[in-house]
């Protein structure tokens, strides 16, 4: 019997991988992907990340999107439903616990960072009306990071933009808030190629990024680039399992899979040619850049170019609205669950999952700042949060949902949810989410705990 979702359904198949894309293009793809590859060593490293994504990551989407869509509940519950209907453990359902857990934690931190985005688009903003330029980017930025009422302040606001689309749902919120902010995204992400294009170096930034040094590739490199792949598909916290269960019944899984994991991974590299040939015409190292490339260099660049506070705010309206459109899948499942347990309606569940999120992003606020000397294996809190959330959950829950789909699942499922995959395809497809992905996943969980 064909199940329903009573959370609501995405009206098209356009509408799903919009909000998927929404989903997975964010601060990964453009603060994260090009700093881990000016840092790894560019070109070996994205060669490595591409193969991530090919070989682990768009399978373990498709076993989320489908899992999904089986259950057409919030994670822990259609995983509960479907270990009864295969007679599987009950413990399989763990996995959408591990989810829901991750994707507060994430969600805490995400949103502080979200909230810079905001601020730096503002800034740019009351530039264009006569604000005061930043004249010492550097100086700008550590002032935000040293001041935790203005940055709970930032986080709350973009705390509060993320719940505003959650709490309308899915139909009113998320799929309208997406079909107009992902062509926004698009247009303002091509815009910026193209004046990176105009500066000459677009050449070099593309060696830059694609030309592989492999002295470069070492076990580092492959953790970076697996854990890469996980965040930047949002894969492992049942985020997509979720925006799964209100895919309609007709569309071909593998193929808006495969949309997906293409329309994210050139997102990451048209990304990296926007930024790149900017950072390279100011004379800054692209190599190097660490997590404040984006915020301190580019700026940089912004003060010394004609136009440059129309690209800032260009800029940092595309990052925030990445984030954004992230932030919302982020916040998604939880709230599904929570309605599910019944007694509270959308608004109510969704304010409620979003003020835990924000309340534990203080501890990020002030791992900032006033807390900053609070260190444990060698990270702040912070990244203690992001080590915990991204480095072990994230590669854990995929490793589980390969395992559950590639060995527990009936087969019977497995081809109702790919009918239409050809059958090399599904072969080839099983055989990675049992055997290849797992392996591969177990493999950098262990380079990270050992
Ligand atoms: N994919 C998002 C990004 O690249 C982050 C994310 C992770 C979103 C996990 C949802 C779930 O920024």
């Amino acid at each position: 019997m064909e199940k329903t979702s009573i959370h609501g359904m995405w009206s098209s198949r356009l509408a799903f991988i919009l909000a998927a894309t929404g989903s997975a293009v964010g601060l990964g793809n453009i603060w994260r992907f090009p700093y881990l590859a000016s840092d790894n060593g560019g070109g070996a490293f994205v060669l490595v990340y591409l193969a991530c994504i090919f070989v682990v990551g768009l399978p373990v989407l498709i076993a989320e999107i489908l899992l999904g869509r089986h259950g057409r509940r919030s994670p822990i519950n259609t995983l509960l439903d479907l270990t009864r209907e295969t007679g599987a453990a009950k413990a399989w359902a763990g996995i959408g616990w591990i989810g829901i857990i991750a994707g507060v934690l994430i969600l805490s931190f995400y949103s502080v960072v979200g909230g810079w985005t905001l601020h730096y688009a503002w800034l740019y903003l009351m530039q264009l009306f006569g604000g005061a330029p930043i004249s010492d980017p550097g100086a700008t930025f550590s002032a935000l990071l040293a001041d935790p009422v203005e940055l709970s302040l930032w986080h709350a606001a973009f705390m509060l933009v993320t719940v505003g689309v959650v709490a309308l749902g899915v139909e009113k919120g998320l799929e309208r808030a997406v079909s107009f902010l992902m062509p926004a995204l698009f247009l303002m992400l091509l815009l910026l190629v193209g004046y990176g294009a105009t500066t000459g170096y677009l050449g070099q930034a593309a060696a830059f990024l694609f030309q592989p040094d492999w002295s470069k590739v070492s076990g580092g490199v492959f953790v970076a680039a697996l854990g890469q792949a996980f965040f930047t598909l949002s894969l492992g916290m049942c985020t997509m399992m979720t925006y799964g269960a209100y895919l309609p019944k007709n569309v071909s899984i593998p193929k808006t899979g495969a949309v997906v994991a293409v329309a994210d991974t050139g997102v990451a590299l048209l990304a990296g040619l926007a930024i790149f040939p900017i950072v390279i015409a100011f004379g800054i190292d692209p190599a190097g850049g660490g997590p404040g490339l984006i915020f301190t260099s580019l700026p940089l660049a912004f003060n010394a170019m004609s136009m440059g506070v129309v690209y800032g705010l260009l800029f940092f309206g595309l990052l925030f609205v990445a984030a954004w459109t992230s932030s919302i899948s982020l916040l998604e499942p939880a709230t599904a669950y929570m309605v599910e347990r019944g007694r509270t309606s959308r608004r109510k569940a969704a304010l409620t999952m979003a003020g835990v999120c924000w309340l534990l992003g203080l501890a990020s606020v002030l791992s900032l700042n006033l807390l900053s000397h609070v260190r444990l294996l060698d990270r702040d809190i912070m990244g203690l949060i992001e080590l915990v959330a991204n480095e072990l959950m994230l590669p854990l829950g995929g490793l589980l949902i390969a395992l559950f789909t590639g060995w527990a699942l009936k087969e019977s499922i497995l081809r109702e949810q790919l009918k239409g995959m050809s059958p090399v395809l599904f072969t080839l497809w099983r055989w990675l989410v049992r055997v290849i992905a797992p392996l591969l996943v177990l493999a950098v969980l262990l380079n990270v705990l050992l």
